[in-house]
């Protein structure tokens, strides 16, 4: 059985221990951590056992096989490489952070060194199976219009605006909470500065909808996802918190579907 460690007590980790705590996925929750101590309090009101809690990252890695950071950008800066260092394997969340080139070859060489793997779910887009094998041969172009409510993404707009459009490398720093889909895109595919991406404020909506669309030797795939939010943290489409879960449950299934 897989031991999971927790970096970040907020949504979608409160998410993933619900989804271990009911049977759906057969891993052990050996630890987690977070800055926030209300955070903490919250996140063990969720659950039936009470999970322990490390006071610093060294103890968090500790007991376990995996950790799966869902906390921020910036804890992936302050401790991807220390986890990886360490022997443990990393799932990352805030994935806009490796967007930072430096980092993110890095934790990948310390991974190959180590024999570890860095996981990196969907999140809240669908189509990465298809860039997964497009990318084996030529692809010409990627796009992706995020469109979210001006609420969502902090601005104040009454009407349908163009926030962004340009390569995704500076629609994620302009938008670290909010693009995250576009940073998981580009790197799965032609990488940040070939993939384009739109941010749209809508004050129409109250879904978070990402538009995808891939051309190359293969043909072309449009996809659209239409997130329903979590009820807990509005920033976060439902569809990351289940696409986490799903994740670690293909590492424990017999049967594994899709590329
Ligand atoms: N990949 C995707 O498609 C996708 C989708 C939604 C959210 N996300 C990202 O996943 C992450 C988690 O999302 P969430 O909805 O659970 O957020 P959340 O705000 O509900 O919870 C994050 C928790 O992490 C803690 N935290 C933040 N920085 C920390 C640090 N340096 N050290 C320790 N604890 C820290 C916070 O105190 C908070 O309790 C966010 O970065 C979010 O942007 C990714």
């Amino acid at each position: 059985m897989i031991k999971i460690s927790l970096l970040g007590c907020g949504n979608i980790s409160r998410f993933i221990a619900n989804a271990i705590d009911r049977g759906i996925i057969k891993c052990k929750l050996v630890k987690v951590f977070d800055e926030n101590q209300a955070a903490i309090e919250n996140f063990n009101k969720d659950i039936s056992v009470t999970v322990p809690i490390a006071d610093n990252i060294e103890e968090l890695v500790k007991d376990s096989d995996l950790v799966v950071e869902a906390a921020s950008q910036g804890a992936v800066k302050e401790y991807a490489t220390k986890i990886l260092s360490s022997g443990k394997n990393l799932m990352i969340m805030s994935v806009g952070a490796l967007a930072d080139d430096t980092l993110f070859r890095e934790m990948k060489k310390i991974a190959k060194k180590k024999k570890l793997k860095i996981y990196i779910p969907s999140g809240a887009i669908v189509g990465l199976d298809g860039v997964n094998a497009a990318k084996l041969v030529n692809i010409d172009s990627v796009e992706i219009t995020t469109r979210k409510n001006p609420k969502t993404l902090g601005v104040d707009v009454k009407e349908e605006t163009v926030l962004y459009e340009g390569p995704a490398l500076g629609g994620v720093k302009k938008f670290p909470k909010s693009v995250n889909v576009a940073a998981t895109l580009g790197l799965a595919g032609v990488g940040l500065e070939r993939t384009n991406i739109r941010v749209i404020a809508d004050p129409n909506i109250d879904r978070n909808i990402h538009e995808i669309r891939v051309k190359g030797e293969f043909g072309e795939f449009k996809t659209i996802t239409e997130n329903v939010p979590s009820p807990q943290n509005p920033k976060t489409s439902w569809l990351a918190a289940l696409s986490a879960i799903a994740t670690l449950k293909k590492m424990c299934d017999v049967v594994q579907f899709g590329t």
